[in-house]
Protein backbone atom coordinates (compact mmCIF):
# COMPACT_ATOMS: atom_id res chain seq x y z
CA UNK A 1 0.00 0.00 0.00
CA UNK A 2 1.31 3.39 -0.61
CA UNK A 3 1.11 6.64 0.69
CA UNK A 4 -0.60 8.24 -2.06
CA UNK A 5 -2.09 5.63 -3.76
CA UNK A 6 0.45 4.82 -6.51
CA UNK A 7 3.42 2.48 -4.70
CA UNK A 8 7.12 3.35 -6.21
CA UNK A 9 9.05 0.46 -6.18
CA UNK A 10 12.86 1.51 -6.30
CA UNK A 11 16.32 -1.10 -6.09
CA UNK A 12 19.36 -0.27 -4.39
CA UNK A 13 22.90 -1.79 -5.88
CA UNK A 14 25.38 -2.78 -4.80
CA UNK A 15 27.59 1.25 -4.82
CA UNK A 16 30.45 3.01 -4.14
CA UNK A 17 33.09 3.65 -2.64
CA UNK A 18 30.93 6.92 -1.69
CA UNK A 19 32.30 10.07 -1.14
CA UNK A 20 31.46 13.79 -1.07
CA UNK A 21 29.78 16.20 1.38
CA UNK A 22 25.78 15.18 2.39
CA UNK A 23 23.80 18.45 3.65
CA UNK A 24 21.38 16.72 4.92
CA UNK A 25 17.83 18.52 5.04
CA UNK A 26 16.09 20.41 8.43
CA UNK A 27 15.85 18.65 11.43
CA UNK A 28 11.78 17.27 11.43
CA UNK A 29 10.97 17.96 15.09
CA UNK A 30 12.55 21.45 15.43
CA UNK A 31 10.83 22.64 12.18
CA UNK A 32 7.17 21.54 13.37
CA UNK A 33 7.69 23.09 16.62
CA UNK A 34 8.99 26.29 14.88
CA UNK A 35 5.80 26.51 13.08
CA UNK A 36 3.86 25.34 15.76
CA UNK A 37 5.31 27.75 18.32
CA UNK A 38 5.58 30.83 15.94
CA UNK A 39 1.50 30.20 15.59
CA UNK A 40 1.49 30.65 19.16
CA UNK A 41 3.65 33.90 19.35
CA UNK A 42 2.14 37.40 18.88
CA UNK A 43 3.88 38.76 15.58
CA UNK A 44 6.02 37.24 12.70
CA UNK A 45 8.52 34.53 13.11
CA UNK A 46 10.89 33.87 10.92
CA UNK A 47 12.00 30.38 9.67
CA UNK A 48 15.06 29.33 8.12
CA UNK A 49 16.68 25.50 7.15
CA UNK A 50 12.69 24.45 7.44
CA UNK A 51 11.96 21.03 6.54
CA UNK A 52 10.00 21.24 3.50
CA UNK A 53 8.94 17.31 3.89
CA UNK A 54 5.61 16.24 3.34
CA UNK A 55 4.77 15.81 7.52
CA UNK A 56 5.86 19.42 8.16
CA UNK A 57 4.09 21.11 5.01
CA UNK A 58 0.92 19.37 6.42
CA UNK A 59 1.84 21.02 9.82
CA UNK A 60 2.18 23.95 7.98
CA UNK A 61 -1.19 24.17 5.90
CA UNK A 62 -2.55 22.71 9.61
CA UNK A 63 -1.45 25.99 11.28
CA UNK A 64 -2.69 28.01 8.37
CA UNK A 65 -6.53 26.23 8.78
CA UNK A 66 -6.16 27.48 13.03
CA UNK A 67 -5.77 30.65 11.80
CA UNK A 68 -2.08 31.36 11.24
CA UNK A 69 -0.27 32.88 8.46
CA UNK A 70 2.18 30.92 6.86
CA UNK A 71 4.39 32.35 4.10
CA UNK A 72 6.90 30.41 1.62
CA UNK A 73 10.06 33.19 0.83
CA UNK A 74 12.36 30.78 -0.38
CA UNK A 75 13.78 27.65 -0.16
CA UNK A 76 13.97 26.38 3.62
CA UNK A 77 12.66 30.12 4.35
CA UNK A 78 9.69 30.41 5.78
CA UNK A 79 7.62 33.02 8.03
CA UNK A 80 4.71 32.80 10.29
CA UNK A 81 2.49 35.50 11.51
CA UNK A 82 1.69 34.45 14.77
CA UNK A 83 -2.12 34.71 16.41
CA UNK A 84 -0.58 34.83 20.20
CA UNK A 85 -1.60 31.70 23.01
CA UNK A 86 -5.20 30.78 23.11
CA UNK A 87 -5.51 33.03 20.07
CA UNK A 88 -6.45 29.76 17.25
CA UNK A 89 -9.60 29.89 15.48
CA UNK A 90 -11.91 26.68 14.60
CA UNK A 91 -10.83 25.30 11.17
CA UNK A 92 -13.38 25.19 8.87
CA UNK A 93 -12.56 21.96 7.44
CA UNK A 94 -10.65 18.50 8.49
CA UNK A 95 -7.16 18.82 9.53
CA UNK A 96 -5.21 16.46 7.94
CA UNK A 97 -1.73 15.46 9.21
CA UNK A 98 -0.78 12.95 6.41
CA UNK A 99 1.79 10.32 7.57
CA UNK A 100 3.13 12.57 11.01
CA UNK A 101 2.25 11.50 14.73
CA UNK A 102 4.48 14.28 15.65
CA UNK A 103 2.43 17.13 13.51
CA UNK A 104 -0.90 15.50 14.82
CA UNK A 105 -0.25 14.63 18.56
CA UNK A 106 1.71 18.12 18.69
CA UNK A 107 -1.06 20.23 17.12
CA UNK A 108 -3.90 18.21 19.20
CA UNK A 109 -2.03 19.67 22.58
CA UNK A 110 -1.96 23.10 20.92
CA UNK A 111 -5.64 23.42 20.71
CA UNK A 112 -6.83 21.38 23.35
CA UNK A 113 -7.01 24.04 25.88
CA UNK A 114 -9.17 26.76 23.27
CA UNK A 115 -12.54 26.62 23.35
CA UNK A 116 -12.76 25.13 19.91
CA UNK A 117 -13.81 22.01 17.63
CA UNK A 118 -11.41 20.37 15.19
CA UNK A 119 -11.23 17.12 13.35
CA UNK A 120 -8.24 15.29 12.53
CA UNK A 121 -7.02 12.38 10.38
CA UNK A 122 -4.41 11.28 8.37
CA UNK A 123 -3.07 8.50 5.88
CA UNK A 124 -3.43 4.70 6.44
CA UNK A 125 -0.30 4.49 8.96
CA UNK A 126 -1.38 7.61 10.96
CA UNK A 127 -4.86 6.34 11.26
CA UNK A 128 -3.85 2.72 12.77
CA UNK A 129 -1.32 4.77 15.47
CA UNK A 130 -2.73 5.29 19.08
CA UNK A 131 -3.87 8.86 20.10
CA UNK A 132 -4.90 7.96 23.52
CA UNK A 133 -1.37 8.58 25.06
CA UNK A 134 -2.45 12.44 24.39
CA UNK A 135 -5.58 12.54 24.53
CA UNK A 136 -5.49 10.77 28.07
CA UNK A 137 -3.35 13.51 29.91
CA UNK A 138 -5.46 16.20 27.60
CA UNK A 139 -8.95 14.99 29.54
CA UNK A 140 -7.27 16.38 32.64
CA UNK A 141 -7.64 19.48 31.14
CA UNK A 142 -11.23 19.49 30.01
CA UNK A 143 -10.61 18.29 26.85
CA UNK A 144 -12.70 15.85 24.72
CA UNK A 145 -12.07 13.76 22.30
CA UNK A 146 -14.04 11.68 20.64
CA UNK A 147 -12.28 8.84 17.86
CA UNK A 148 -12.20 5.33 16.77
CA UNK A 149 -11.94 2.47 18.56
CA UNK A 150 -8.84 2.42 20.74
CA UNK A 151 -8.41 6.06 20.02
CA UNK A 152 -8.04 6.01 16.27
CA UNK A 153 -8.28 8.68 13.89
CA UNK A 154 -10.37 10.60 12.62
CA UNK A 155 -10.63 11.71 15.73
CA UNK A 156 -12.66 15.38 16.93
CA UNK A 157 -10.97 17.01 19.67
CA UNK A 158 -12.99 20.04 21.96
CA UNK A 159 -11.09 21.56 23.55
CA UNK A 160 -11.85 22.55 27.11
CA UNK A 161 -12.97 26.27 27.48
CA UNK A 162 -12.04 26.87 31.06
CA UNK A 163 -8.76 24.42 31.24
CA UNK A 164 -7.16 23.57 34.34
CA UNK A 165 -2.97 22.77 35.35
CA UNK A 166 -2.41 19.74 34.70
CA UNK A 167 0.10 17.36 36.76
CA UNK A 168 0.94 14.13 34.50
CA UNK A 169 4.22 11.89 34.60
CA UNK A 170 4.51 10.36 31.28
CA UNK A 171 3.97 6.14 31.22
CA UNK A 172 6.27 6.02 28.00
CA UNK A 173 8.95 7.82 26.92
CA UNK A 174 7.55 10.10 24.52
CA UNK A 175 8.47 13.93 23.18
CA UNK A 176 5.19 13.66 21.07
CA UNK A 177 3.65 13.67 24.16
CA UNK A 178 5.36 15.43 26.68
CA UNK A 179 5.20 18.25 24.17
CA UNK A 180 1.48 18.12 23.44
CA UNK A 181 1.23 18.79 27.75
CA UNK A 182 3.09 21.14 27.42
CA UNK A 183 1.49 22.93 24.12
CA UNK A 184 -2.07 22.52 25.98
CA UNK A 185 -0.57 24.11 29.51
CA UNK A 186 0.34 26.87 27.64
CA UNK A 187 -3.40 27.99 28.01
CA UNK A 188 -3.97 26.80 31.03
CA UNK A 189 -3.67 29.39 33.73
CA UNK A 190 -0.96 28.27 36.85
CA UNK A 191 1.71 25.18 36.43
CA UNK A 192 1.39 22.84 34.16
CA UNK A 193 4.02 19.82 35.39
CA UNK A 194 5.24 16.80 33.13
CA UNK A 195 7.37 14.35 34.89
CA UNK A 196 9.55 12.22 32.55
CA UNK A 197 11.29 9.27 34.33
CA UNK A 198 13.66 8.68 31.27
CA UNK A 199 14.71 12.32 29.13
CA UNK A 200 13.28 12.47 25.70
CA UNK A 201 14.27 15.02 22.99
CA UNK A 202 14.30 18.52 24.45
CA UNK A 203 13.05 20.55 21.25
CA UNK A 204 10.10 21.69 22.90
CA UNK A 205 11.49 22.70 26.04
CA UNK A 206 14.22 24.98 24.23
CA UNK A 207 12.09 26.55 22.04
CA UNK A 208 9.35 27.77 24.44
CA UNK A 209 12.37 28.98 26.64
CA UNK A 210 13.49 30.95 23.66
CA UNK A 211 10.05 32.02 22.81
CA UNK A 212 9.91 34.02 26.40
CA UNK A 213 7.71 31.19 28.05
CA UNK A 214 8.96 30.62 32.27
CA UNK A 215 9.70 26.93 32.22
CA UNK A 216 12.13 25.43 34.71
CA UNK A 217 13.46 22.02 33.98
CA UNK A 218 14.15 19.90 37.94
CA UNK A 219 16.69 16.83 37.32
CA UNK A 220 15.11 14.74 40.57
CA UNK A 221 14.88 11.04 41.49
CA UNK A 222 11.79 10.79 39.80
CA UNK A 223 13.03 12.35 36.63
CA UNK A 224 13.02 15.24 34.95
CA UNK A 225 10.33 17.52 36.54
CA UNK A 226 9.54 20.12 33.66
CA UNK A 227 7.06 22.77 34.93
CA UNK A 228 5.38 25.92 32.37
CA UNK A 229 3.94 28.66 33.90
CA UNK A 230 0.74 28.99 31.96
CA UNK A 231 -0.86 31.93 29.51
CA UNK A 232 2.42 33.46 28.72
CA UNK A 233 2.98 36.52 25.86
CA UNK A 234 5.20 34.14 23.73
CA UNK A 235 7.57 36.66 21.46
CA UNK A 236 7.97 35.77 17.94
CA UNK A 237 12.17 34.36 17.15
CA UNK A 238 14.13 34.24 13.91
CA UNK A 239 15.11 30.04 13.99
CA UNK A 240 17.52 28.66 12.25
CA UNK A 241 16.46 25.23 12.01
CA UNK A 242 19.63 22.79 12.44
CA UNK A 243 20.37 19.79 10.20
CA UNK A 244 18.57 15.89 11.20
CA UNK A 245 20.16 13.97 12.95
CA UNK A 246 17.89 11.03 12.22
CA UNK A 247 18.29 11.73 8.45
CA UNK A 248 22.07 12.24 8.63
CA UNK A 249 22.01 8.52 9.82
CA UNK A 250 21.61 7.43 6.62
CA UNK A 251 24.09 8.53 4.32
CA UNK A 252 26.38 8.31 7.88
CA UNK A 253 25.16 4.24 8.28
CA UNK A 254 25.76 4.46 4.13
CA UNK A 255 29.11 5.29 4.61
CA UNK A 256 30.23 2.86 7.45
CA UNK A 257 29.14 -0.44 5.44
CA UNK A 258 29.86 0.54 1.49
CA UNK A 259 33.59 -0.21 0.58
CA UNK A 260 36.07 2.37 0.08
CA UNK A 261 33.54 5.59 1.35
CA UNK A 262 34.59 8.26 3.06
CA UNK A 263 32.04 11.73 3.70
CA UNK A 264 31.70 14.57 5.52
CA UNK A 265 28.38 15.16 6.58
CA UNK A 266 28.13 18.89 8.46
CA UNK A 267 26.36 20.12 11.17
CA UNK A 268 25.14 16.86 12.95
CA UNK A 269 23.50 17.67 16.28
CA UNK A 270 25.29 16.26 19.23
CA UNK A 271 22.23 16.82 21.62
CA UNK A 272 22.21 14.28 23.91
CA UNK A 273 18.51 13.76 23.70
CA UNK A 274 19.35 12.69 19.70
CA UNK A 275 22.90 11.56 19.92
CA UNK A 276 22.43 7.82 20.88
CA UNK A 277 23.08 6.64 17.46
CA UNK A 278 26.44 8.08 17.00
CA UNK A 279 27.63 6.82 20.54
CA UNK A 280 26.39 3.19 19.51
CA UNK A 281 28.28 3.44 15.86
CA UNK A 282 31.43 4.55 17.86
CA UNK A 283 30.99 1.79 20.20
CA UNK A 284 30.47 -0.81 17.57
CA UNK A 285 33.99 0.11 16.15
CA UNK A 286 32.64 2.79 13.60
CA UNK A 287 35.35 5.37 11.97
CA UNK A 288 33.46 8.66 12.61
CA UNK A 289 35.66 12.10 13.60
CA UNK A 290 33.93 14.47 14.85
CA UNK A 291 34.97 18.06 13.95
CA UNK A 292 34.61 21.78 14.89
CA UNK A 293 31.76 21.63 17.59
CA UNK A 294 29.88 24.65 17.80
CA UNK A 295 26.45 25.81 18.57
CA UNK A 296 23.58 26.26 15.71
CA UNK A 297 20.23 27.59 16.14
CA UNK A 298 20.34 26.36 19.59
CA UNK A 299 21.68 23.17 18.95
CA UNK A 300 24.80 21.95 19.85
CA UNK A 301 26.37 20.57 16.53
CA UNK A 302 29.84 19.14 14.95
CA UNK A 303 30.78 17.87 11.65
CA UNK A 304 31.00 14.42 10.88
CA UNK A 305 33.95 12.81 9.10
CA UNK A 306 32.67 8.67 8.28
CA UNK A 307 34.95 6.72 7.00
CA UNK A 308 33.85 2.47 5.47
CA UNK A 309 34.76 0.49 8.99
CA UNK A 310 35.20 -3.41 8.02
CA UNK A 311 35.64 -4.16 11.53
CA UNK A 312 33.05 -3.03 13.25
CA UNK A 313 31.42 -5.60 15.98
CA UNK A 314 27.89 -6.05 17.23
CA UNK A 315 26.81 -5.01 20.68
CA UNK A 316 24.49 -4.54 23.47
CA UNK A 317 22.81 -1.35 23.17
CA UNK A 318 21.98 -0.35 26.43
CA UNK A 319 17.38 0.00 27.06
CA UNK A 320 18.15 3.45 28.42
CA UNK A 321 19.92 5.05 25.51
CA UNK A 322 16.33 3.88 23.41
CA UNK A 323 14.27 7.21 23.79
CA UNK A 324 17.88 9.33 22.55
CA UNK A 325 17.86 7.13 19.08
CA UNK A 326 14.30 6.04 18.96
CA UNK A 327 14.00 6.60 15.24
CA UNK A 328 17.53 4.93 14.41
CA UNK A 329 16.82 1.58 15.02
CA UNK A 330 15.69 0.53 11.62
CA UNK A 331 19.07 1.90 10.35
CA UNK A 332 21.32 0.82 12.77
CA UNK A 333 19.77 -3.16 12.47
CA UNK A 334 20.96 -2.51 8.82
CA UNK A 335 24.69 -1.63 9.90
CA UNK A 336 24.31 -4.42 13.03
CA UNK A 337 23.64 -6.88 9.62
CA UNK A 338 27.19 -6.14 8.34
CA UNK A 339 28.90 -6.13 11.58
CA UNK A 340 30.43 -9.46 13.05
CA UNK A 341 28.88 -10.80 15.93
CA UNK A 342 25.26 -9.54 17.56
CA UNK A 343 23.61 -6.78 18.13
CA UNK A 344 21.10 -6.72 21.09
CA UNK A 345 18.38 -3.62 20.80
CA UNK A 346 16.21 -3.90 24.19
CA UNK A 347 14.07 -1.56 25.18
CA UNK A 348 12.72 -0.40 22.03
CA UNK A 349 8.62 -2.22 21.92
CA UNK A 350 7.88 2.01 21.04
CA UNK A 351 9.10 0.88 17.66
CA UNK A 352 5.82 -1.46 17.33
CA UNK A 353 3.69 2.13 17.51
CA UNK A 354 5.89 3.88 14.70
CA UNK A 355 4.59 4.89 11.44
CA UNK A 356 4.75 0.89 10.69
CA UNK A 357 5.69 -1.91 13.38
CA UNK A 358 9.36 -1.30 12.76
CA UNK A 359 10.34 -4.16 14.84
CA UNK A 360 8.52 -6.37 12.63
CA UNK A 361 9.44 -4.28 9.52
CA UNK A 362 12.98 -4.68 9.90
CA UNK A 363 12.68 -8.36 10.96
CA UNK A 364 10.94 -9.62 8.07
CA UNK A 365 13.15 -7.55 5.54
CA UNK A 366 16.28 -8.57 7.01
CA UNK A 367 15.36 -11.76 6.74
CA UNK A 368 14.26 -11.95 3.46
CA UNK A 369 18.26 -10.11 2.52
CA UNK A 370 19.57 -13.50 4.13
CA UNK A 371 20.01 -12.37 7.91
CA UNK A 372 19.29 -13.72 10.85
CA UNK A 373 17.10 -12.22 13.37
CA UNK A 374 15.50 -12.65 16.58
CA UNK A 375 12.49 -10.32 18.26
CA UNK A 376 10.29 -10.40 21.22
CA UNK A 377 7.67 -7.22 22.16
CA UNK A 378 10.77 -5.41 23.02
CA UNK A 379 13.43 -6.73 21.88
CA UNK A 380 15.62 -6.94 18.02
CA UNK A 381 18.36 -8.77 17.90
CA UNK A 382 20.26 -9.37 14.98
CA UNK A 383 23.10 -11.63 14.40
CA UNK A 384 25.91 -10.00 11.93
CA UNK A 385 27.58 -11.30 9.03
CA UNK A 386 30.47 -9.24 8.87
CA UNK A 387 31.50 -6.48 5.89
CA UNK A 388 29.72 -7.42 2.46
CA UNK A 389 28.08 -10.32 3.84
CA UNK A 390 24.56 -9.81 3.17
CA UNK A 391 23.15 -11.81 0.65
CA UNK A 392 20.13 -9.09 -0.59
CA UNK A 393 18.66 -10.04 -3.79
CA UNK A 394 15.17 -9.65 -1.96
CA UNK A 395 12.45 -7.07 -1.86
CA UNK A 396 11.22 -5.68 1.37
CA UNK A 397 7.53 -3.96 2.55
CA UNK A 398 7.95 -0.72 3.52
CA UNK A 399 4.25 -0.31 5.02
CA UNK A 400 4.16 3.54 4.36
CA UNK A 401 6.96 4.29 6.65
CA UNK A 402 9.61 6.31 5.58
CA UNK A 403 12.72 5.23 7.61
CA UNK A 404 11.77 0.91 6.58
CA UNK A 405 11.79 2.41 3.40
CA UNK A 406 15.26 4.26 2.95
CA UNK A 407 16.70 1.85 5.32
CA UNK A 408 16.68 -1.27 3.11
CA UNK A 409 18.03 1.01 0.41
CA UNK A 410 21.19 2.05 2.00
CA UNK A 411 21.57 -2.03 3.12
CA UNK A 412 21.37 -2.62 -0.72
CA UNK A 413 24.12 -0.54 -1.55
CA UNK A 414 26.43 -2.98 0.59
CA UNK A 415 24.76 -6.42 0.19
CA UNK A 416 26.03 -8.72 -2.60
CA UNK A 417 22.96 -8.69 -4.53
CA UNK A 418 20.45 -5.68 -5.04
CA UNK A 419 17.64 -5.00 -2.69
CA UNK A 420 14.21 -3.66 -3.75
CA UNK A 421 11.38 -1.88 -1.87
CA UNK A 422 7.80 -2.01 -2.62
CA UNK A 423 7.54 1.97 -1.78
CA UNK A 424 9.80 5.09 -2.02
CA UNK A 425 6.75 7.31 -1.94
CA UNK A 426 6.99 7.75 1.56
CA UNK A 427 10.76 9.14 1.69
CA UNK A 428 9.18 12.16 0.86
CA UNK A 429 7.97 12.78 4.98
CA UNK A 430 11.74 13.59 5.96
CA UNK A 431 13.87 13.54 3.48
CA UNK A 432 12.67 14.49 0.17
CA UNK A 433 16.29 14.84 -1.15
CA UNK A 434 17.23 11.26 -0.26
CA UNK A 435 17.39 10.10 -4.00
CA UNK A 436 19.91 12.59 -5.36
CA UNK A 437 21.54 13.11 -2.15
CA UNK A 438 22.96 9.54 -1.85
CA UNK A 439 23.15 9.28 -5.99
CA UNK A 440 25.33 12.26 -5.58
CA UNK A 441 27.20 10.49 -3.51
CA UNK A 442 27.62 7.81 -5.68
CA UNK A 443 24.88 5.35 -5.06
CA UNK A 444 23.40 3.63 -7.26
CA UNK A 445 19.62 3.58 -7.12
CA UNK A 446 16.94 2.38 -10.11
CA UNK A 447 13.11 3.10 -10.18
CA UNK A 448 12.26 -0.61 -10.48
CA UNK A 449 11.71 -3.56 -8.80
CA UNK A 450 13.90 -6.51 -9.07
C1 LIG B 1 9.29 13.05 17.97
C2 LIG B 1 9.27 12.15 18.98
C3 LIG B 1 9.45 10.71 18.79
C4 LIG B 1 10.01 10.38 17.40
C5 LIG B 1 9.33 11.17 16.32
C6 LIG B 1 9.53 12.65 16.57
C7 LIG B 1 9.08 14.48 18.28
O1 LIG B 1 8.20 10.07 18.92
O2 LIG B 1 9.87 9.00 17.14
O3 LIG B 1 9.86 10.84 15.05
O4 LIG B 1 9.36 15.34 17.41
O5 LIG B 1 8.65 14.79 19.40
P1 LIG B 1 7.63 9.61 20.37
O6 LIG B 1 7.35 10.82 21.15
O7 LIG B 1 6.38 8.83 20.03
O8 LIG B 1 8.72 8.75 20.93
Amino acid sequence: MSAHGTAQPMTAHKSGPLKGTAAVPGDKSISHRALIFGAMAIGETRITGLLEGQDVLDTAKAMQAFGATVTQHGAGAWSVQGVGVGGFGEPADVIDCGNSGTGVRLIMGTMATTPITATFTGDASLRKRPMGRVTDPLSLFGTQAYGRKGGRLPMTVVGAANPIPVRYTLPVASAQVKSAILLAGLNAPGQTVVIEKEPTRDHSERMLLGFGAALTVEKTSEGNVITLTGQPELRPQSVAVPRDPSSAAFPVCAALIVEGSDIFVPGVSQNLTRNGLYLTLVEMGADIEFQNPRTEGGEPVADLRVRFSGDMKGIEVPAERAPSMIDEYPILSVVASFATGTTVMRGVKELRVKESDRIDAMARGLEACGVRVEEDQDTLIVHGLGAGGMPGGATAKTHIDHRIAMSFLIAGMAAKKPVSIDDASPIVTSFPIFEGLMTGLGAVLSHDAE
